[in-house]
């Protein structure tokens, strides 16, 4: 891999909260940039608790993160980048990617991307009104990809940080293939630095897109980190023996434990947590299934701690 190469990891919302990602830094570090999943106006106008917790600077010190906002218009734009300027935050993330009909019918993430009026309104106001520095993530349009060329021009006209694509229609969610010629056929157009992001699960990913964009240097990587974080040390060519590995693995899920003992004080939220994170983390194990039926299994944390004591004795790393 290039000496240049960067590595962004993605927001994932339900999975790489403050917890996972300072537990993450910690351990692994690696990362050159942590995006927070998205925070976004709740009932009574108000950001939800759980949002709102994860973006306090408080939670998330000494990890470089970037906070994330899902937005439909002006003014729920202000009410959340108001919010990040009151906690000192300089960096700002626009969602224009969110698949989900939750986000879309109410005119976000990638509904927005797809109303230029209203996008055209959000960015004015972002770029007039704050001194932010001002990344997008974004996906190729709705359900039809062609229409991304047109707003990829609208974006053209903004001083971005950065542009982050994931070339995948909304429509799509995650399945098939993303679409990695649209992202060189983007890639080439663009003024600012695009970031791809998208299904990178391994050296040999990451070397096939670089043979479509060779100058490609900034990846964004999410559910290949969840599901084997040693995944960016792999792509910058560090290599661990085994023995190391499964013990910073083991150090990672006590960390994690650890901590969302300390804020949970419900033991079945805490395993409820847990059997999120080994949802992915399982794939990091030869026979990793066993400690998620643990995990789902579990009345509570002494069975879901005796379980995973076991499941340690015999592990051996995929
Ligand atoms: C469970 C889940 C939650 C996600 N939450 C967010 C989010 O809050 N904001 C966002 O921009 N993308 C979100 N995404 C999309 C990811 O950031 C990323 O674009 C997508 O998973 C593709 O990258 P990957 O193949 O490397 O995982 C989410 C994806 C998943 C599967």
């Amino acid at each position: 891999m290039s000496e240049q190469d960067s590595f962004y990891f993605a927001p994932l919302q339900g999975f790489t909260d403050f917890v996972y990602r300072r537990c993450y830094h910690e351990v692994f570090g690696s990362i050159d940039e942590y995006y927070i999943p998205y925070i976004a106006i709740g009932p009574g106008q108000k950001i939800r608790n759980s949002q709102y917790r994860d973006v306090l600077p408080e939670n998330n010190e000494n990890v470089p993160v970037v906070p994330q906002i899902l937005c439909a218009n002006v003014g729920e734009l202000k009410l959340l980048a108001d919010e990040l300027k009151l906690m000192s935050y300089t960096t700002i993330n626009l969602n224009l990617g969110c698949p989900y009909p939750m986000a879309t019918k109410r005119g976000r993430g990638t509904a927005l991307l797809e109303n230029p009026d209203q996008l055209k309104q959000v960015l004015d106001y972002l770029f007039a009104e704050y001194d932010f520095k001002v990344s997008v993530k974004f996906r190729a349009g709705l359900t039809d990809e062609s229409t991304i060329v047109k707003q990829f021009e609208l974006l053209q006209a903004y001083p971005f940080e950065k542009l982050i694509f994931h070339p995948r229609t909304a429509k799509q969610l995650y399945k098939g293939a993303a679409n990695r010629q649209l992202f060189a056929e983007l890639a080439a157009k663009s003024k600012s630095p695009l970031v791809y992001n998208g299904d990178i699960q391994s050296i040999d990913d990451l070397n096939e897109i670089r043979q479509q964009v060779p100058n490609q240097s900034e990846w964004m990587i999410g559910r290949g980190i969840l599901n084997d974080p040693f995944l960016p040390t792999k792509l910058k060519g560090e290599l661990h023996s085994d023995e190391v590995k499964l013990e910073k693995l083991i150090a990672f899920h006590n960390e994690i434990l650890k901590n969302y003992q300390v804020i949970w004080t419900d033991e079945g939220i805490v395993i409820h947590r847990m059997i999120q994170f080994w949802s992915y983390f399982q794939q990091s194990f030869m026979q990793g299934r066993k400690a998620y039926k643990v995990a789902k299994k579990a009345r509570n944390l002494d069975s879901y701690q005796s379980g995973i004591d076991s499941f340690w004795v015999n592990a051996k790393l995929e």
